[in-house]
């Protein structure tokens, strides 16, 4: 562990009121309860390895455990994301609350809010993060918080039903166990995945489907076990993949890869390019056959591949051809403008179809919050719409205001 020079470092009481000040300013937490466990719970007591000014950062994890390729498969989430799924949630005192992926930390918020009179139990697949969790709740002085080692594909039967289930680890699909283990009037918080973008979405029940109430970006580890993601990735060439999750999109790596050789054509849109998370999102669920385009830095840096594939960008496929968001500055705004970069014997028609795509967002759903969310359980209807994603146990639609 790196060594800490005494002199700089604050103490953690006053790290803890800081970042309760500073969630408010960002609107992390904007309820008095969410702010009062926030104040409470000695958050680096579950962080005993990390440094206090990591245990308190808003925006970083702290790593718990890496997997073999030293990817990480448990860290204790961020702050502001964790304000902003307990605001989503919206718990009351005596609420009975589910968490899938345990750490401790989030469970003794949880445990805070719904008080004495509540119950709080938190599920992990991991038997060294189970235990890990155990011995910081008992230690910060949560016992009452109920541990449990399973896969959380199958919920917690015996507890149920919940007043809340929140899910914080990405995941590809809702399980049918976390909405019977719901209570009638309960609510799920869900970072979910799909196209390749999460979203932490809250469900409330209407009648047997789910229905959105909010929805904010979300990064987290992936789910592991039987809800596991279902993704083909194709790699292009060292350096250059491509990523979906649509059973309907073939991705014919070899073809691609030659059109990234032929001449890039370049198309602007005029619209704006802002909110890039919910362009994003937008684009992601629209694209007729939308797969992520993802590039190394080096490949960016030889000028192959635009920068807005580092992080992954939504492209669209065709059999021998690809096309993909970029963005330039616009000087008479001083802000940006979409366009798309598009490659192969089809680029131009694939290049026009994203381009009208960039603009109607920008026309008309250019703000914060404009998709409802609605999953249906049950077998895909044998006509499935274009814009619905398909799921193992039911199907994904969005609606745009
Ligand atoms: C981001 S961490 C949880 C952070 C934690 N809630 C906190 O208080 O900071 C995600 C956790 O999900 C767990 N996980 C992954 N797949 C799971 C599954 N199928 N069931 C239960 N836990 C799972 C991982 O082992 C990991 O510990």
């Amino acid at each position: 562990m790196t060594a800490i020079d005494d002199s700089t470092v604050r103490d953690p009481d006053t790290l803890r009121a800081d970042m309760v000040r500073a969630l408010r300013d960002q609107d992390a937490i904007t309820s008095e309860p969410v702010a009062a466990a926030f104040a409470a719970v000695p958050r680096h007591q579950f962080a005993p390895e990390a440094p206090l000014e990591l245990a308190y950062d808003l925006h970083r994890t702290v790593p718990v455990k890496k997997d073999e390729h030293g990817l990480d498969i448990s860290v204790m989430s961020a702050a502001h994301l964790q304000a902003v799924m307990l605001e989503q949630a919206d718990i009351a005192p005596g609420m009975k609350v589910l968490e899938i992926g345990s750490g401790g930390y989030n469970a003794a918020l949880i445990q805070e809010i719904v008080g004495s009179d509540g119950a709080v139990t938190t599920v992990d697949i991991d038997r060294d993060i189970v235990d890990r969790a155990r011995m910081c709740l008992d230690d910060a002085g949560y016992g009452q918080v109920k541990t449990a080692l399973a896969d959380g594909e199958a919920g917690v039967p015996g507890g149920a039903p919940y007043d809340r289930i929140i899910v914080t680890a990405a995941a590809w699909d809702i399980p049918p166990s976390w909405i019977s283990e719901l209570a009638e009037k309960g609510r799920l918080v869900v970072p979910l995945t799909s196209r390749g973008t999460t979203r932490s979405i809250a469900f409330d029940r209407d009648g047997g489907d789910l229905l959105s109430r909010s929805y904010c970006l979300a990064r987290f580890v992936p789910m592991q076990g039987d809800g596991a993601a279902e993704e083909r990735k194709v790699m292009l060439r060292d350096g250059v993949a491509v990523q979906t999750d649509d059973v309907r999109v073939r991705l014919d790596g070899q073809a691609l890869n030659q059109a990234l050789d032929t001449p890039r054509l370049e198309r602007w849109s005029g619209a704006a390019y802002d909110l890039p998370d919910e362009l994003e999102l937008y684009l992601s669920l629209n694209l007729p056959r939308a797969a992520r385009l993802h590039a190394a830095e080096h490949i960016v840096e030889q000028g192959l591949v635009e920068p807005s594939a580092l992080y992954g960008v939504p492209a669209l496929v065709g059999e021998d051809s690809i096309a993909y968001r970029t963005r330039r500055e616009n000087e008479d705004t001083g802000g940006f403008e979409s366009g798309v970069i598009a490659h192969g014997p089809q680029a131009e028609a694939l290049a026009g179809e994203y381009v009208d795509l960039l603009r109607r967002w920008a026309q008309d759903h250019r703000r914060r919050g404009a998709a409802t969310f609605r999953y249906l359980p049950g077998p895909a209807p044998s006509s499935l719409p274009q814009d619905a994603v398909l799921k193992r146990h039911g199907i994904v639609t969005a609606s745009w205001h």
